[in-house]
């Protein structure tokens, strides 16, 4: 690789995105999608460019998985490692691409040609399998698809002359609501919040007021109170204060952020400018996660489009003093990375480790500001409120929970895709609408969220019953639920950041107490163990994801607990460890036989 080659990429980056250190993942994902790889060398010239430890550069780069240190193929392809993507073959896929291309999963060809790998999750489960190539999805695979592709790669086509019908993404929209069949026309919400600001003596906290009227709870899982959130960072004595949106949609099984983002843009970014208009910032940024790469240009030309408007940049809409503008980064394969104060900390060009608390983020946020953090549904819904007012929101819903959710809908359904209900939907009514039979289980809000079984279809998809970000999951009576749990346990192992204790040992020990019951090899001291580490990690975690790790174990063993004990041989103590092979290693090393030399042995 050519020094001026990487030197001249490193400055169009930096050139690009400005040398303060915040834009360090940026500046890495460009070199990244140039070779492929971010070579020592780069490194070097990114920290000298951005003044900073070459230690730091290196630590970011290792933490996101989308930045490969080492040479990972001119094409590197991922396969997107969701249970759906399962449920659809996606690991015989793997296999037969790896078959054709000659390599082994994880490991780049000798001719540096292809790597072959598996991710968590791509985001595409309602249309899956499904895989990355150079940061390319591709959809819907099957046998024909991958050979195609692979006749591609050994031929070297550069993907820019691969067949487009092969990366086409297809937004399923089975059931609009007032969120997704509103045609607001840009600057609509805006204007409609200057009115409401103009008509009082409250300015720009009756824009406030009205999210808080309408009891808008936020879309992304946990059911914050926005209204309440957003007053409480306009409250924070600043000079500057921030708005993000949390496009990071890393939640297994959902993708309707996705279709905001691809088919709304407008709607979510006139969000976002009410927002900065309640709080009073000036500043705001989009956190798109790397798998929807893909998206980044065509928000970019809205965000261009807006500014040309004027609904962006200075003197928003005409007014005097309201300058907003929002920049979009691209996160780089990190799960954690949606969890907000890791977010804000990935924003800040730093490795996605989620912050103590307090301070919460709406008094010291990014780069110390008052931040807030809202889900990309949830700006969705507040431009509405501002332009339909509160009342018409809480027509739809329950007391508790006002307006309508999106579900992703994916799995043992007849009609995969995104779905408006108002909140109180039974998830049995859901089940119906979306062509379900013989359902065993619902996992409703992801691997984080809840496992239900048939005897709880009629519980209401709302904040007072089940509460999810979105994830609507269905396995039918074909599928072992064991296993969905276990593949579960892997992919939390996988994406604990390591921070805490708790989390980094406890996601390893439940991944491998699962893989031994599932090898045969387990008791009924292991399910006690199971339960004993799901209430550990959910008590002593530092955030969200170890304090959930462990909801898909305990909701499978109180559901589907035959699925496991099934598996178990022993009903006592079965270890984990072969004390007597490890020994007969040592025997054979060291040449001794004798009974000394064996369990239950005299030296
Ligand atoms: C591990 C983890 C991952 C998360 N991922 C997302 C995500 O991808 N999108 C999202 O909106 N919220 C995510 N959250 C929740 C955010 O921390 C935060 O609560 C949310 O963005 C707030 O927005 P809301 O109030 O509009 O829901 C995640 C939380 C955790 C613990
Ligand atoms: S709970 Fe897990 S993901 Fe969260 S900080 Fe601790 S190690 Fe990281």
């Amino acid at each position: 690789m050519d020094p001026a080659d990487l030197e001249s990429c490193v400055d169009e980056a930096v050139e690009r995105w400005g040398s303060e250190s915040t834009q360090l993942l940026q500046v890495l994902r460009e070199v990244q999608e140039r070779f492929n790889h971010v070579p020592p060398a780069a490194m070097d010239c990114i920290a000298a460019r951005l003044h900073l430890p070459i230690s730091r550069v290196r630590g970011v780069a290792h933490f996101y998985e989308f930045i490969a240190t080492e040479p990972s193929g001119a094409y590197r392809v991922l396969f997107s490692d969701n249970v759906t993507d399962r449920m659809r073959g996606s690991s015989e896929l793997l296999q037969r691409m790896c078959h054709r291309l000659w390599v082994e999963p994880g490991k780049p060809s000798e001719d540096g040609l292809v790597c072959v790998e598996r991710t968590s999750f791509l985001g595409f489960c309602d249309q899956a399998p499904s895989l990355l190539v150079n940061q390319q999805p591709i959809t819907r695979l099957d046998a024909a698809r991958i050979d195609v592709i692979c006749e591609l790669i050994l031929a070297r086509t550069p993907l820019a002359a691969w067949p487009a019908e092969l990366f086409g993404v297809e937004e399923q929209v089975r059931r609009e609501g007032p969120l997704l069949s509103d045609r607001l026309q840009p600057g609509d919400a805006i204007r409609a919040a200057f009115a409401r600001a103009d008509r009082g003596s409250a300015g720009t906290q009756a824009v406030l007021d009205e999210i808080k009227n309408a009891r808008l709870l936020g879309r992304g899982g946990a059911g914050f109170t926005t209204g309440f959130k957003w007053e409480s960072c306009r409250r924070q004595p600043a000079e500057q204060r921030v708005v993000i949106c949390n496009a990071d949609e890393g939640e297994p099984g959902t993708f309707k952020d996705r279709l905001l983002l691809t088919r709304h843009a407008e709607l979510v970014v006139e969000g976002m400018t009410v927002a900065a208009l309640g709080i009073d910032a000036r500043l705001g940024f989009i956190y798109l996660r790397g798998e929807y790469r893909y998206l980044l240009e065509s928000i970019q030309a809205v965000l261009a489009r807006r500014r040309e408007l004027g609904l962006l940049g200075p003197g928003i809409a005409g007014r005097q003093g309201f300058d907003f503008d929002i920049q979009v980064h691209v996160g780089a394969g990190s799960y954690v990375c949606g969890e907000a104060s890791a977010l804000v900390e990935s924003l800040e060009g730093k490795r996605g480790i989620p912050r103590n608390r307090p301070p919460r983020l709406a008094e010291k946020g990014y780069l110390g500001w008052p931040t807030i953090v809202n889900n990309v549904e949830t700006y969705c819904a507040a431009a509405l409120i501002q332009l339909h007012g509160a009342e018409w929101f809480c027509r739809a819903g329950t007391p508790r929970s006002s307006g309508t959710k999106l579900l992703s809908v994916s799995g043992d359904c007849a009609r995969p895709g995104v779905y408006e209900f108002p909140f109180g939907v039974t998830v049995r009514e859901v089940l119906q609408e979306c062509g379900a039979g013989r359902t065993i289980a619902v996992q409703c809000g992801g691997p984080s969220g809840k496992c239900i079984d048939q005897d709880e279809f009629d519980r209401r998809i709302a904040f007072e019953d089940l509460e999810t970000g979105g994830a609507f999951i269905v396995f039918d009576e074909g599928r072992d639920m064991f296993e969905v749990a276990r593949h579960f346990a892997h992919f939390f192992a996988r994406e604990s950041c390591g921070f805490c204790t708790p989390c980094r040992v406890g996601t390893s020990l439940l991944s491998r107490l699962m893989d031994k019951i599932s090898e045969g090899r387990g008791s009924d001291r292991d399910l006690q163990t199971i339960e004993e580490l799901q209430q550990l990690l959910h008590g002593a975690s530092h955030c969200g994801l170890g304090e959930s790790a462990g909801n898909p174990l305990a909701d499978t063993l109180q559901r589907f607990r035959p699925a496991y004990e099934r598996r178990l041989i022993a009903h006592g103590v079965e270890p984990a460890f072969d004390l007597d092979g490890a020994l007969a290693r040592a025997r054979r090393m060291t040449g001794r036989d004798d009974p000394g030399a064996h369990i239950g042995g005299t030296a």
